[in-house]
């Protein structure tokens, strides 16, 4: 693990850091470190939990200047720690949250940013008829939306730059749907679409994309949408092990990531033989 410093606070409408009655001394609060710009930088949402805070480790470890962010200060602050990384909290659900991250981000690291890795996402589970509309709308919002939102405001300097890569996390129920998560698996097919056709848009403008579906992975998800896991497989795997296979793609321009790697199957057998596929859904679950 590169550590250079502790991690900064910044506020994201502002740049500035803020001044907030809480229980860490001011003088804590308002420790800012230069972010290193002599080493390749990487935005990642969702770090304060999960997926994302394994994601920004990892890329710490690797000697990226990482650049935070999440709702919860304190849980960046966690990630962070250590290391140099710039702590942005925002609200990306808010409708200039993007915005003002991209912004604040950009800002921070002299109009530099080498990876989004956009992990931030939420989910629901139950059947749809029973989904309250708001809850639709969040889903989408946060998922959806909100993600789009954010590789729109990011894009343009990574393509001015003629270097870059855009990571979006998706999921197996993107892929094939999944019976009581139907927002959710429309939203993350969505994301799947997308970078599909920005992949597409981007060739030869040295920005890449990179879609990662992993399966059930061990995080504070399920907690969080309020519905546990409970299927016996597959089996949930390790944030760590998805932010390997992150930093994996990364690393060797991978376009496609699953994890684990057998779960490009259920796909496969849907898109070859539909039919087949219902009928052993129903049987296998
Ligand atoms: N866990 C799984 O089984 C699984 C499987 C496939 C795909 N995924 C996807 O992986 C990604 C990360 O999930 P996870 O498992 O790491 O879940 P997690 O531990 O619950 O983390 C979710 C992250 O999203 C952030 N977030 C949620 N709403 C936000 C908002 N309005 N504004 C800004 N940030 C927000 C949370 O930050 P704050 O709490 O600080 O707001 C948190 O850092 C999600 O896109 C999820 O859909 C998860």
């Amino acid at each position: 693990m590169t550590h250079t410093g502790s991690g900064s606070t910044y506020d994201p409408e502002t740049g500035a850091v803020p001044r907030r009655v809480g229980t860490r001394s001011s003088a804590a609060r308002e420790r800012r470190v230069t972010p290193r710009r002599d080493r390749r930088v990487a935005l990642v949402t969702g770090a304060s939990s999960g997926i994302g805070a394994a994601t920004a480790r990892r890329f710490a470890a690797g000697g990226w200047q990482l650049v935070v962010s999440g709702r919860d200060r304190r849980a960046l602050e966690e990630t962070a720690a250590g290391t140099s990384a710039v702590v942005l909290p925002a609200d990306l659900a808010a409708p200039d949250g993007p915005r003002l991250l991209a912004e604040s981000a950009l800002r921070a690291t002299g109009g530099r940013i080498d990876a989004l890795v956009a992990g931030a996402g939420i989910g629901w589970a139950g059947p749809f008829v029973t989904m309250p509309p708001t809850a639709i709308d969040q889903v989408l919002n946060v998922d959806l939306t909100a993600t789009l939102r954010l590789v729109r405001e990011v894009l343009p300097a990574m393509v001015e730059a003629g270097r870059g890569r855009v990571v979006l996390v998706g999921s197996v129920a993107g892929c094939v749907g999944v019976r009581n998560e139907a927002v959710y698996s429309a939203a993350k097919s969505g994301v799947a679409a997308f970078a599909e056709a920005l992949r597409q848009e981007l060739r030869g403008t040295g920005v890449g994309v990179t879609l990662v579906t992993p399966g059930p992975v061990d995080t504070a998800f399920f907690d969080r949408r309020g519905t546990p896991y409970q299927r016996s497989r597959p089996r949930p795997t390790s944030p760590g092990r998805v932010a390997g296979a992150v930093w994996d793609a990364v690393r060797l321009g991978r376009d496609d990531v699953y994890v684990p790697g057998w779960l490009t199957l259920p796909g496969r057998v849907r898109g070859i033989a539909p039919s087949l596929y219902r009928r052993l859904l129903h049987r296998f679950g």
